[in-house]
């Protein structure tokens, strides 16, 4: 029994912890919201305490009789005032963290479109006349708050990375915002939190935090033409892409291929993930993928490719892998 409980202690706890949790803040908006937390969660567990204490130390150690005036001062004190004072000083303390939170991004704007079960993602650096476009992946500067506009294609999804900070609705024909401020470089993860389909738990993405150097000279990368093929294998897999109407949904710049459908793949391999944060960016992980979309994510609008040759399967992800 003892165990079987600690086990089940354990389960829930394991959340609290690693790339998206709310307790394991990397920016300033997740530490208010953490801050939040634990004010509110250290407040209740002192209440619940202190009232236990009293009842019962009132039932089983000192139980007597109160004098009617005792009883109504208990009444108006514990049930009006102090009540009224506590929830009026939480209220004042979360509503003074809010305009924090709503601020406005200076410099960097993103720009983010829920799709089926895939995210667009655009960069618009302060100025800048067209957007270096990607998907699937979010990356920030630490050091600044930057703008986060958040758009829907066809149905409500909602933009989440709990490390980061609150989440954020994004509702087709209706433009959303949020401003996040992340503090700690490294790789998290975000998660639509609106249900939107049956691939709606499958649709995530990676979260990177960068210092402001690195993320600038990752914007000038991501902003080239694609890679061109070196190997005998590559320009076999370029081959098949074109050959096979890829293009038509996919855009890899520098190439021939220009379709606005579907995630654009000029810089895919040097994403963390595959597939909107549910498979690893591998050789292997691209080949099962492109054979077949709907084993992992149910819904999918990718067709499946299974009646490609294994030959030509091969070198299509290989071509897709050097993509970076
Ligand atoms: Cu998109 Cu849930």
């Amino acid at each position: 029994m003892r165990r079987a409980a600690a086990a089940l202690t354990i389960l829930p706890l394991g959340g609290c912890e690693g790339v998206q949790s709310v307790l394991d803040p990397a920016g300033r908006d997740a530490q208010v919201l953490s801050d939040l937390f634990w004010v509110m969660l250290i407040g209740a567990v002192i209440l619940w305490v202190a009232l236990n204490g009293l009842i019962f130390f009132v039932t089983r150690i000192a139980p007597q009789p109160l004098s009617r005036k005792g009883a109504e001062a208990l009444i108006i004190g514990g049930g009006i005032v102090f009540p009224t004072v506590v929830l009026a000083g939480l209220l004042i303390y979360a509503l003074s963290e809010m305009p924090k939170q709503r601020a406005e991004g200076e410099g960097l704007t993103l720009r983010v479109t829920g799709h089926q079960y895939w995210w667009r993602v655009e960069y618009w650096p302060d100025g800048a006349e067209a957007p270096v476009v990607s998907a699937n992946e979010v990356r920030l500067p630490t050091g600044q708050r930057s703008e986060i506009k958040l758009n829907a294609e066809r149905v409500i999804h909602s933009f989440w990375i709990p490390t980061l900070g609150g989440k954020t609705d994004m509702i087709p024909g209706r433009e959303t915002r949020m401003s996040l401020e992340p503090e700690k470089p490294g790789v998290y993860r975000g998660q639509c939190t609106e249900f939107c389909g049956e691939s709606h738990a499958y649709m995530a993405f990676g979260a990177v935090v960068m210092t402001p150097e690195a993320f600038d000279d990752w914007l000038a990368r991501e902003a080239r033409d694609a890679m061109t093929p070196e190997t005998e294998t590559e320009r076999r897999g370029r081959e098949v892409f074109l050959a096979e109407g890829c293009g038509g949904c996919h855009r890899v710049r520098g190439t021939a291929a220009s379709g606005n459908v579907g995630p654009d793949l000029t810089h895919l391999a040097g994403r963390t993930t595959l597939a909107a944060g549910i498979l690893p960016m591998s050789h292997a992980a691209l080949r099962d993928w492109i054979a077949d979309p709907a084993a992992f994510k149910p819904g999918v609008e990718m067709p499946a490719y299974d009646h490609l040759a294994e030959r030509d399967l091969d070198a299509l992800a290989t071509y897709l892998m050097s993509l970076e």
